[in-house]
């Protein structure tokens, strides 16, 4: 057999600019309160979740809270998606997805994990994820990741959309378009007894074949009665994620694709990842199960639909 080059990692096919103006850090607002009837997560007090001690499989009873913490996540990011509109800030879109949580009994799973201040993460243009809501006006033309988790019955659902805002450019419409079909690949390769690479393999291999890069810094994780759980989700192929996927576990996944290359920034803030290029990029995220056919996807409403079926379109506001 021929022998093939070595890959190098992989490159943007299209030259794309770098976004423009690049983001710059806002003010941030004085915390939001949680009244006191609503239960916080161990982590709430101190900051600190601890090392991670829970089963990689949930119990009936635990997938059963799950069901309606994912559910409830998924109204919740559906609701900052209708109020989304061109010159409002990201702190504002705080406001909206702190208050649909607690109007729903639940906690923001974000508000106090590891120190960050606020409830929700709002990743704008080349940020990657963790964007910390701030004062920054949303423009007309921006794409703004919104990743939302929520903490109810002692156990959190967490999923995100990548919304686009007016007259977005052809490059972000299709980087958009093609995270939102990476992830959609990557649940479809979900069955049990296949180890978890059979993910991250699936949504490399579309990322590739549209020009688009993959972060590797950040990957999808166990979740449940914990945020985030020993369970790891590459988004790449990567030989040595070897764990058996079984019924009953439950995880994220959660690309990160790149209209230029891949290699990650971090602001002094130490929570916002933006691109070393500067170009955008894009994020959208489920909690699934794992069923004997498959996945099936926890961050859904009671009828089955999402945020990313409902805003496939920049929103005209
Ligand atoms: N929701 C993010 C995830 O998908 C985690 C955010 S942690 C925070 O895993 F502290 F930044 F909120
Ligand atoms: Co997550
Ligand atoms: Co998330």
């Amino acid at each position: 057999m021929a022998k093939r080059k070595r890959q190098g990692s992989p490159r943007a096919v299209i030259d794309v600019p770098p976004s423009d103006p690049p983001v710059r850090p806002g003010l941030l607002s004085p915390p939001r309160p949680v009244p006191r009837h609503i239960e916080r997560p161990p982590y709430a007090r101190t900051g600190d979740p601890g090392p991670s001690v829970s089963s990689l499989v949930r119990t009936p009873e635990e997938l059963a809270a799950m069901r309606r913490a994912g559910r409830l996540a998924a109204e919740v990011l559906i609701v900052a998606g209708e109020n989304l509109r061109v010159g409002m800030t990201t702190d504002e879109i705080d406001r909206i997805v702190h208050e649909a949580t607690i109007e729903r009994g639940g906690y923001p799973s974000p508000l106090g994990y590891r120190g960050y201040p606020k409830s929700v993460c709002t990743s704008v243009n080349e940020v990657i994820c963790h964007g910390i809501p701030d004062s920054r006006p949303l423009a007309d033309g921006d794409i703004v990741n919104i990743d939302v988790t929520l903490y109810i019955d002692g156990v959190h659902g967490d999923t995100s959309a990548t919304f686009m805002l007016g007259d977005v450019d052809e490059h972000s419409q299709r980087l958009v378009a093609e995270t939102r079909n990476a992830l959609e690949l990557g649940i479809a390769a979900v069955r049990p007894g296949a180890p978890v690479n059979v993910i991250g393999r699936a949504i490399e291999s579309h990322a590739r074949r549209h020009g688009l890069g993959v972060v590797r810094e950040f990957i999808g994780h166990g979740i449940g009665t914990e945020f985030h759980s020993r369970l790891q989700i590459p988004h790449y192929h990567d030989r040595r994620a070897t764990t058996r996927l079984e019924e009953g576990m439950t995880f994220t996944i959660e690309p990160m694709l790149t209209l230029g290359r891949p290699d990650v920034a971090m602001w002094d803030d130490e929570w916002t990842a933006v691109t070393l290029d500067g170009r955008r990029t894009a994020q959208f995220e489920h909690t699934l199960v794992v069923t004997p056919e498959g996945a099936e996807k926890l961050t859904v409403t009671a009828d089955g639909t999402c945020a990313h079926e409902l805003f496939t379109e920049p929103v005209r506001r």
